[in-house]
């Protein structure tokens, strides 16, 4: 791997607001990620964090949530790949679920495909714990497997 692009860096991420509408939409169409950016950025309940890298102007991750009651539900992560393995994917999830604990929220909650084995290393590393599997959840047959972060538990992340 090109050494610019495979040292471990401290992302910038910012809450996105139509003023990041281009950027996010950009790493949409490069990642190939269902998120529809003017949709989420118009929705009151959802937060779209970007992640930028000191060494890209493009945005190297995205990170979308809907708050729902006293719960965050993660709905996608996604790291562009020339920046995985980089501490984008961790910043972004570190940066929600202080947003979660800053408001008082009860649970974090996702679901992720039961073979996914990166994303399910990333969110468990981050304290979420698997408590569910649905079996044949996604279209291809795949089993998804629900995991949750209780903010209770997790004091450290209050502010
Ligand atoms: C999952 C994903 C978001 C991780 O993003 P990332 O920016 O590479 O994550 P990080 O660099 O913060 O890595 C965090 C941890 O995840 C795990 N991880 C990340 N990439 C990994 C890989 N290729 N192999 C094994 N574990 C991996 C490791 O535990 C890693 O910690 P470590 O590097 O200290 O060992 C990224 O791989 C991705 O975009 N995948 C495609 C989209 C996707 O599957 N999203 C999840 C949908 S639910």
């Amino acid at each position: 791997m090109h050494a610019s692009v495979s040292a471990a860096i401290s992302p910038r991420v910012v809450l996105a607001t139509t003023a990041e509408q281009m950027a996010a939409e950009e790493l949409v169409r490069a990642t190939r990620v269902e998120v529809n950016v003017p949709d989420e950025l118009s929705r009151s309940f959802a937060r779209l964090w970007l992640a930028f890298c000191p060494d890209d102007t493009r945005a190297a991750g995205l990170l979308l949530a809907w708050i729902a009651a006293d719960e965050l539900h993660v709905i996608d992560v996604v790291t562009r790949p020339e920046h995985r393995r980089r501490g984008v994917g961790t910043t972004l999830i570190a940066t929600a679920l202080a947003a979660g604990a800053a408001r008082n929220l009860r649970l974090a909650l996702l679901e992720v495909r039961a073979k996914n084995e990166t994303a399910i290393r990333l969110y468990a590393a981050a304290g979420f714990a698997a408590y569910n599997v649905r079996r044949r959840y996604y279209a291809d047959g795949e089993d998804a497997l629900e995991m949750s972060l209780s903010f209770a538990s997790r004091p450290e992340l209050h502010p």
